[in-house]
């Protein structure tokens, strides 16, 4: 009854942004990621008839605010007759600093709960319930460039190319450390009642999805940079007119953003990209790593420097 999942986060190239089910939790359209390596989740989950609700701890201290998010993930995934749980997380990276942390631990959290059970579901099942509660969770279950596509009245993953197939690199500048002040849950509702660009952002979404599976099927690094950045900026164009505004960037992003744009108008295979959170994730050729690190670790505001490769999908680690 007890067994421990690891899941890495994953970087949105074209991103999710706006629900077209809120209680669902489904996407108003499709999006498509990288999956990371160095940064994980472990998570541990353990059921006991005798513990009298669900308890939770983060990084080894008990946490009571992201508690009812993983009752009602355990919920989804095992029924509400279940047992109570210990859950415990350890994440080697800044939780819910726009790191996609939600995304692995979710990710994490069904797989490890799963087993815990006795195990059965595939990943195709596991993301439909991990999606249910972080819809970027998904993605996480599978490695490499993941796909999530919007069928019928559910989601479906599948992998676009396999990480070892394409293995780019993503140095992420942290910009700021500290929780962001609303997070994407809340942020894309506001977003999708209030923003006079949003119903153009979700009509344009399917012709970016296009133009990145042939980028990332050619392997063409400056087609799928140019059209990652262009939706990223798109999304957060959809965020700077909601009303009110959501303005996740410090002067620090912007710094970095130029900064990359500098180093590509030098020739330097790099792109970036930015999620719900102030932190700009530089994705590069393996050949173009040393440069890139050393132009953003001396980008005014820049505090911190992660550097990864493209991993693999949520594993079990142990099981009891
Ligand atoms: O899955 P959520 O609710 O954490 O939302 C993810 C939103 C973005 O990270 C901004 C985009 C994405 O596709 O991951």
């Amino acid at each position: 009854m007890r067994a421990t999942a690891r899941a890495q986060p994953n970087i949105a190239l074209i991103k999710y942004w706006g629900k077209r089910d809120v209680s669902r939790n489904l996407p108003a359209a499709g999006s498509i990621s990288i999956t990371l390596d160095e940064l994980y989740t472990s998570m541990c989950v353990e059921f006991d008839a005798a513990l009298p609700s669900d308890v939770l701890t983060i990084n080894g201290v008990e946490d009571v605010s992201m508690l009812p998010r993983i009752s009602r993930c355990l919920d989804a995934t095992l029924g509400e007759h279940r047992d109570a749980a210990r859950v415990s997380s350890d994440c080697n990276f800044p939780i819910a600093a726009g790191l996609a942390s939600s995304a692995s631990a979710f990710a994490a959290l069904v797989v490890a709960a799963d087993a815990a059970a006795g195990g059965g579901r595939d990943a195709a099942a596991l993301a439909s319930l991990a999606g249910s509660i972080s819809g970027s969770a998904a993605r996480s279950l599978i490695g490499g460039f993941v796909e999530l596509q919007n069928v019928g009245d559910d989601i479906r993953i599948r992998k676009l190319c396999a990480a070892a197939d394409w293995p780019l690199r993503v140095v992420v500048a942290v910009t700021q450390t500290e929780p962001k002040p609303l997070g994407s849950g809340d942020a894309m509702e506001i977003s999708r009642k209030t923003s006079p660009f949003y119903s153009l952002w979700i009509e344009q979404q399917e012709h970016d999805l296009a133009a990145a599976r042939a980028a990332i099927a050619a392997r063409d690094f400056a087609a799928l940079g140019t059209v990652a950045e262009h939706n990223c900026l798109k999304m957060h164009s959809v965020m700077w007119a909601s009303r009110p505004p959501t303005i996740y960037w410090n002067s620090a992003t912007l710094e970095c953003m130029h900064t990359v744009r500098k180093l590509r108008s030098e020739g330097i295979d790099v792109f970036f990209t930015i999620d719900a959170g102030p932190q700009v994730k530089a994705v590069c050729t393996p050949d173009a790593e040393p440069r890139v690190r050393r132009a953003l670790v001396t980008t005014p505001g820049v505090r911190e420097l992660m550097a990864t490769g493209l991993g693999g999908g949520a594993v079990v680690v142990a099981h009891e």
